[in-house]
C-alpha cells in the first residue's frame, strides 16, 4: 500500500511544535527562521476550512484582523474585513464620541444599501445636476429628489439629465412620488439583498429601489447592479462575519485612560465601553505595548466585571506568565508581539522583545492551559507568515499589509510616479500626540521627554482589502493543502517544523533570475 502516514525517516528532521520549539529554545526565532515540512494530503486548497473562534461568542470567516492603527482601521476598514469574514479593530486614537460613531458605522452598515445616496432638489436646474456630476464624476445620472426636509417628492431619471434641458428645473423634469417604487425600511427585514433581489424580480424593468421611513423621508437606495453583485458574491466561499442580528462584526481598541491622579479612571472607561456596547461593538480590545501589568490587568478586571459576556482581547504579551495573568484577568484573546511590527522600533530602543514564532510558541502553550485564544499581531509581511503563524495562534493581526489599501485612513500620496499612503506607529511621536501615549505608557504631553518606539512611514497603495484579501486567503488555503489540513485546528496539529539557514531563506524567495512580474 502507498505511503500516507508519516515516515519515521521524516521524524528527526521535520518535528512538530512540542519537540521543536524546546530543542531550539536557546534562540529567539521568527517567521523566515523556520520553514513547515508538507505532509500527505487527499485536501485540496480550495475545499480548506478559515473558520476561528476568537472567544465563545466571537467567531471569523477567515482569521485575519486588522490592527487597532490610525493609518489601517477606521469604519470603512472593518466594513471591508467584515464583508471578508475578517474583523477590524477600529483605533482610539479619535475622541470617544468618534470612535463610538465609527462603531455605529459599521454596525448599521447594509451591504448594498447606499445610505446616503446623492439627492437633488426640485429647485435645482438640469444644469446644475449636470456639473455636479461632471465635477464629482459621477458614473450615473440618476438622483432622488427630496425637499427640505429630507422628504422624497420624486425622481429624476438619466434619461432627463441630458444638455438639451439644462435650463429645465428638476421639479419639472421628476418622475412623481406617486410613480416612483419604495420600500418601507422596516420592511427590509433582516436579509435587504434578499428582499430587494424579490423586489427587483417582481418589478420588471426597475433598476432603483428607494428606501423611506414611516414619514416619506428618504433613507437609502438600493441597485439592481449592486444587489447582482452581491447575490454573486454569496455563493462565494467566505461569507461575511456576521452577528446573530446579521450585523458586520466590529471591534474596538479601548485605552487604559487615567485620571489627574495617575489613576484608572473607571468611571470614564465603563461609560465609553457601556456606548461601545450599546451600539453593538462585538469584543473590545485592550490595546497596550506591555500587557503584563497592572495597569492593563485592572482595566480587564474592571471591563471583565462590568460587560460579563463581552469578548476582550487584551494584550501584548510574549510570555506564558503574561497570558496567563491576562486570561486570570478575564480576556477572551491574548495578543502576542512585541516589537515584530514592521514600523516598531520597541526592540531597538528598548532593547526588548522576542521573535515572533518563538513568542508564539510559549504563548500558545499557555493559552491551551487557560482555554484562551491567541493572535499573533505583527510582523506579517506575506501569506507564508500567516500560515506559519496560524499553527500556533488562532488568527493574525495585520496593521502594514492593510495600510496602503483604499479602505485605510488617509490620503493617496504620489512621488516620482508612485502612489503610496501613509503608515505610521501608534508609539511614533506624531501618533502619540493624537492620543495613543497611554499605550506606550507616556503622558499625551508633546513638551515632555518621551522615546518613541514606532516610526511613520509610507506604504505602496496596493488597491481595495478585498484584492489583498484574496492574494492572502489563497496562500493560507495553498499552505493547508500541502499539509493536508482541512481547517485551521487541523493545521495546528499537523504542522512540522525545521529551521532555515541563510542560504535556504535566499533560496525560499526568487533567485538568479530577472524578475519581470511579482507573484500578484
Ligand atoms: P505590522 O507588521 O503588521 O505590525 O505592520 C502591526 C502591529 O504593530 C504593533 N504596533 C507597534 N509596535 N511600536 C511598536 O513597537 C509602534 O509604534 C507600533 N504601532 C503598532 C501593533 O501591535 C500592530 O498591530
Amino acid at each position: 500500500m502507498a505511503a500516507t502516514r508519516n515516515s519515521i525517516l521524516d521524524d528527526p528532521f521535520y518535528q512538530p511544535a512540542d519537540k521543536f520549539f524546546p530543542a531550539n529554545n536557546k534562540i529567539g526565532l521568527t517567521f523566515d527562521d523556520i520553514t513547515l515540512a508538507t505532509l500527505y494530503s487527499e485536501i485540496l486548497p480550495r475545499d480548506t476550512q478559515l473558520d476561528t473562534a476568537l472567544a465563545e461568542k466571537l467567531r471569523l470567516h477567515i482569521p485575519v484582523i486588522s490592527s487597532d492603527m490610525d493609518t489601517v482601521t477606521e469604519s470603512r476598514m472593518a466594513i471591508a474585513m467584515a464583508l471578508n469574514g475578517g474583523l477590524g479593530l477600529i483605533h482610539y486614537n479619535m475622541p470617544e464620541r468618534q470612535q463610538l460613531s465609527e462603531v455605529s458605522r459599521v454596525k448599521n452598515h447594509v451591504h448594498g444599501l447606499i445610505q446616503e445616496p446623492i439627492q437633488v432638489s426640485p429647485e435645482q436646474l438640469i444644469g446644475d445636476v449636470l456639473a455636479m456630476i461632471e465635477q464629482k464624476k459621477f458614473a450615473f445620472g440618476t438622483f432622488p429628489v427630496v425637499d427640505e426636509k429630507g422628504k422624497l417628492v420624486g425622481l429624476l431619471s438619466g434619461h432627463v439629465v441630458k444638455p438639451r434641458y439644462a435650463k429645465l428645473k428638476v421639479a419639472t423634469a421628476l418622475t412623481p412620488r406617486s410613480q416612483v417604487q419604495t420600500i418601507l425600511q422596516k420592511e427590509l427585514g433582516k436579509d435587504p439583498i434578499a428582499r430587494a433581489d424579490k423586489f427587483f424580480t417582481e418589478h420588471l424593468g426597475i433598476h432603483k429601489l428607494l428606501v423611506v421611513d414611516d414619514k416619506d423621508k428618504l433613507c437609502g437606495l438600493i441597485t439592481l447592479s449592486d444587489v447582482e453583485r452581491i447575490t454573486l458574491e454569496r455563493a462565494a466561499q467566505f461569507k461575511p462575519a456576521r452577528d446573530a442580528n446579521f450585523h458586520l462584526i466590529c471591534g474596538a481598541a479601548v485605552s487604559a485612560t487615567r485620571n489627574a491622579f495617575g489613576e484608572l479612571d473607571k468611571q470614564r472607561i465603563l461609560e465609553h465601553v457601556g456606548g461601545l456596547v450599546e451600539r453593538g461593538v462585538d469584543v473590545v480590545a485592550v490595546s497596550t505595548a506591555h500587557g503584563h501589568t497592572k495597569g492593563v490587568g485592572d482595566m480587564v478586571r474592571v471591563l471583565r466585571d462590568a460587560f460579563p459576556k463581552l469578548p476582550i482581547i487584551a494584550g501584548n504579551v510574549t510570555s506564558a506568565a503574561g497570558v496567563e495573568f491576562l486570561a486570570d484577568c478575564g480576556a477572551d484573546a491574548i495578543k502576542v508581539g512585541q516589537g515584530p511590527g514592521s514600523i516598531c522600533t520597541t526592540r531597538m530602543v528598548a532593547g526588548v522583545g522576542i521573535p515572533q514564532m518563538t513568542a508564539l510558541y510559549v504563548c500558545s502553550r499557555a493559552a491551551a492551559k487557560k482555554k484562551v485564544t491567541i493572535l499573533a499581531d505583527g510582523g506579517i509581511t506575506k501569506s507564508g507568515d500567516i500560515v506559519k503563524a496560524l499553527t500556533l495562534s488562532q488568527a493574525v493581526i495585520c496593521g502594514g499589509i492593510f495600510a496602503g489599501c483604499n479602505e485605510a485612513p488617509g490620503d493617496v500620496v504620489e512621488i516620482s510616479g508612485k502612489l503610496y499612503k501613509q503608515y505610521r506607529g501608534m508609539g511614533s511621536l506624531a501618533a502619540m500626540r493624537t492620543g495613543s501615549a497611554a499605550r506606550y505608557g507616556h503622558e499625551k504631553n508633546p513638551a515632555q521627554k518621551v522615546a518613541a518606539e514606532g516610526i511613520e512611514a509610507l506604504k505602496e497603495a496596493c488597491g481595495s482589502v478585498d484584492r489583498v484579501l484574496a492574494q492572502l486567503i489563497g496562500g493560507i488555503q495553498s499552505g493547508m493543502g500541502y499539509l493536508g489540513a482541512k481547517n485551521l485546528e487541523q493545521l495546528r496539529e499537523k504542522a512540522r517544523y525545521i529551521r532555515v539557514s541563510p542560504a535556504g531563506m535566499r533560496e525560499a524567495a526568487p533567485h538568479d533570475v530577472v524578475e519581470l512580474k511579482t507573484g500578484n
